[in-house]
C-alpha cells in the first residue's frame, strides 16, 4: 500500500471510530437513562392501595430510580413475626384477623426508620403506612419537625373484584421480600425463587377470608387518609388494572412532574 493510500484508509479508520464514539455517547446521556441524584432531586411519596393493589410491586422501581428508602410496614410487621418478638406475636392476631395494628406501634416503627436508617437521607416511599387519620397527622407532625414536606401522596385504584385473584395468586420469597404470582408472573420453577432457588411461600392473611376483612378495614380507615391528602392538595388518583409498566409509568409522571 502507498503513502497516499494508508493515509486514506487511516482517514477512513478514524472517521467510523468517531462514529462509534458519538452513538456511544449519545446512548449514555438518553434521557430514558436516569440520572444519579442528587440531594436537590428528593421524592418523599406515598403510595395507598388496597391489599393487592400493586404497592409492593411498584415501590422498590420507586426505590431504585429515585435512590430513596422504601418503608413496608407489612414488611416490617412480618419480620417481627418471624423473630417470634412479643410484638410480632401480638401483630400476628391481629394481621391473620385483617384487622389494624394499634396506630402508636406504627407510628414508632415508621419514625424510628426515618431517623436512622441512613437510605432515607434523600427522601422515601412509604407503603403501607399512613392506614389511619391519627397514622397521617404524626406523619404530618415528624415531617415538620424535620423541616420536610411530602411531594405526593399516590393512590392505586382498583376494584376490589380484581383483587381475590391477585392475592390469591401470590407467592413470596421470604428472605428477600421478591414477589411472584401463580399466573401473572410464575417462578420459572413451580414454588421455587428465580434467584437462590428457594422455596417460596403464600402470606398466612393471603386467602379469601381474610381478604374480606382486610378490604373492610381499607375502606373504612383507610378511605378517609385518602380525603385527608386530597384537602391538602397531594393526592394523585392512578389506574391500578393496568399492567405493571403501565401502572409504572403512571406513576413516574406524578413523580418527574414533581421534581
Ligand atoms: P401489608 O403487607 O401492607 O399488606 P396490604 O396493604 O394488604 O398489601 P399487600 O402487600 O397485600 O398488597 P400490595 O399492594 O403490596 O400488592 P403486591 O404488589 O404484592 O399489610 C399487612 C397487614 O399488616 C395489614 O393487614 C395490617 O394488619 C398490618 N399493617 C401494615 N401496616 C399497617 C399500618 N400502617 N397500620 C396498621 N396495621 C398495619 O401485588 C399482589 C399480587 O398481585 C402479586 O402477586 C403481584 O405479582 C400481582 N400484581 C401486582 N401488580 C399487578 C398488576 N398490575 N397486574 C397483575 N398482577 C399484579
Amino acid at each position: 500500500m502507498g503513502s497516499s493510500e494508508e493515509l486514506e484508509y487511516l482517514k477512513s479508520l478514524v472517521a467510523q471510530l468517531n462514529e462509534k464514539i458519538h452513538a456511544l455517547e449519545a446512548k449514555v446521556q438518553s434521557p430514558s437513562r436516569p440520572k444519579p441524584k442528587t440531594p436537590a432531586q428528593q421524592l418523599r411519596t406515598i403510595l395507598i392501595g388496597p391489599p393487592g393493589a400493586g404497592k409492593g410491586t411498584q415501590a422498590p422501581r420507586i426505590r431504585e430510580e429515585f435512590c430513596v428508602c422504601h418503608l413496608a410496614t407489612g414488611d416490617m410487621l412480618r419480620e417481627q413475626v418471624q423473630q417470634k418478638t412479643s410484638l410480632g406475636m401480638e401483630a400476628k392476631k391481629i394481621m391473620d384477623a385483617g384487622g389494624l395494628v394499634p396506630d402508636e406501634i406504627m407510628v414508632g416503627m415508621i419514625k424510628d426508620q426515618l431517623q436512622n436508617n441512613k437510605q432515607c437521607k434523600n427522601g422515601f416511599v412509604l407503603d403501607g403506612f399512613p392506614r389511619t387519620v391519627p397514622q397521617a397527622q404524626k406523619l404530618d407532625e415528624m415531617l415538620q419537625s424535620r423541616n420536610e414536606k411530602l411531594d405526593s401522596v399516590v393512590q392505586l385504584q382498583i376494584d376490589d373484584q380484581l383483587l381475590i385473584s391477585r392475592i390469591t395468586g401470590r407467592l413470596i420469597h421470604p428472605s428477600s421480600g421478591r414477589t411472584y404470582h401463580k399466573e401473572f408472573n410464575p417462578p420459572k420453577k413451580p414454588m421455587m425463587d428465580d434467584v437462590t432457588g428457594e422455596p417460596l411461600i403464600q402470606r398466612s392473611d393471603d386467602n379469601v377470608e381474610t381478604l374480606r376483612k382486610r378490604l373492610g378495614s381499607f375502606h373504612n380507615q383507610t378511605g378517609p387518609v385518602v380525603e385527608y391528602y386530597k384537602k391538602q392538595g397531594l393526592w394523585h388518583g392512578i389506574d391500578a388494572a393496568q399492567s405493571p409498566s403501565v401502572v409504572w409509568d403512571s406513576l413516574r409522571k406524578v413523580f418527574v412532574g414533581k421534581q
